[in-house]
């Protein structure tokens, strides 16, 4: 089968995820390296011995000479929707990372483009391609639990990045809790109808805005989703996929992330706390799918070679982003938000 070509955009860290991924060096050829700054692309070409790749400043430039089948876009935020616009015009199919864009707008503007371009534009949501998560979906929908009521999850990481990330607006919901809210409307089923948020930056912030934040979400179906998080708490961290705590009508799971899971389910209806049993979570999952970067980019390629929309494809990932944007506009204005797309 022809491997698939692809340039990618925006050779900064992220982008070794993506070039070293098993997918990329076994099914796409990189025929294209393109950054503001040559430099990185050179670099990039180097390190990952792309010999076949032309690299550059000017994305509509080197598309018009590669032209590739996809655009793989892992530039900064506030780059996304310029990039996907250019890589749409010159009809590749797009799969950028996340957040999908810096503001609802032109999030809006990207999926319309996407949809006259008939192409296919998706975000990298790599924290749905692991197995707990998977495992986990997999026990909800066996109905064990019974029918989801709430669903909380805490994430708190010191994370000292430098870059882009020091500077930014709302770095924490913007650039990271969007991973968690895609998660959350992953393991529930469902959407986020409002929201209320609180965001700040404690006095030792090595960030300049709201790397702390907490937002209780009123998803579809009744359920209550909250998170609360931090990207400048040192110590006693949780892992990146969040500490999760689920409520069902017939017991509690915990999950720290990883394979690390707790489930009790009530055992009886006598007493003033009902007798439970502890109940084992298979950790199931397809290899396929438990890869993060590397599973998300081989669904990627495989929807788009039988012309079918990937999980994460920008009409639903936009779901995810209006959580973002709807906790943001919580966070300024003081008041609970309507979610709309
Ligand atoms: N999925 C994940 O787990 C994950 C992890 C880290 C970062 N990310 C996301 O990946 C993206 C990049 O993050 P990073 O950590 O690699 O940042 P980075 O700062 O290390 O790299 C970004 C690169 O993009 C280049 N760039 C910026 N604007 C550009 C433009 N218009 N055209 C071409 N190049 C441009 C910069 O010069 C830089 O080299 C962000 O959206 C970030 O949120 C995702």
């Amino acid at each position: 089968m022809r491997k698939t070509t692809a340039v990618l955009v925006g050779c900064g860290g992220i982008s070794n995820a993506w070039l070293n991924s098993e997918t990329v060096k076994k099914k796409v050829d990189v025929v294209g390296l393109v950054d503001l700054n040559p430099a990185a692309a050179e670099a990039k070409k180097e390190k990952h011995g792309l010999i076949k790749a032309v690299t550059g400043s000017d994305l509509d430039a080197i598309l018009r000479q590669a032209k590739p089948d996809v655009v793989f876009d892992c530039t900064v935020p506030e780059a996304h929707c310029p990039t996907t616009l250019t890589a749409l015009k010159h009809g590749c199919h797009v799969f950028g990372e996340k957040p999908m864009s810096d503001t609802m707008p032109n999030a809006r503007r990207m999926a319309a483009a996407a949809q006259k371009a008939g192409k296919t534009y998706a975000v990298m949501q790599n924290r749905r391609y692991l197995k707990g998560i998977r495992a986990l979906r997999r026990f909800l929908d066996s109905g064990a639990l019974g029918k989801l009521v709430a669903v909380h999850s805490d994430f708190f990481i010191g994370a000292h990045f430098g870059g882009f990330r020091d500077v930014m607006e709302h770095v924490l919901l913007l650039d990271m809790a969007i991973h968690s809210f895609d998660q959350a409307r992953f393991i529930i089923g469902a959407d986020a109808e409002r929201v209320y948020s609180h965001e700040w930056t404690p006095r030792h912030s090595w960030y300049k805005h709201g790397p702390s934040a907490a937002a209780i979400f009123e998803m579809t179906d009744g359920v209550v989703y909250t998170y609360q998080g931090s990207w400048c708490a040192e110590g006693c961290p949780t892992t990146w996929e969040c500490s999760w705590r689920l409520i069902g009508e017939r017991g509690t799971i915990l999950w720290q992330g990883g394979d690390d899971f707790r489930c009790e389910l009530v055992d009886g209806d006598k007493g003033f706390t009902r007798p439970i049993k502890q109940k084992t979570i298979p950790i199931i999952c397809p290899k396929a799918l438990a890869g993060g970067h590397n599973s998300a980019i081989a669904c990627f390629l495989d929807a788009i070679r039988k012309g079918t929309a990937p999980e994460t494809v920008c009409t639903d990932n936009i779901k995810s982003l209006a959580m973002v944007h709807s906790a943001v506009k919580s966070a300024e204005t003081g008041k609970r938000v309507t979610i709309t797309l």
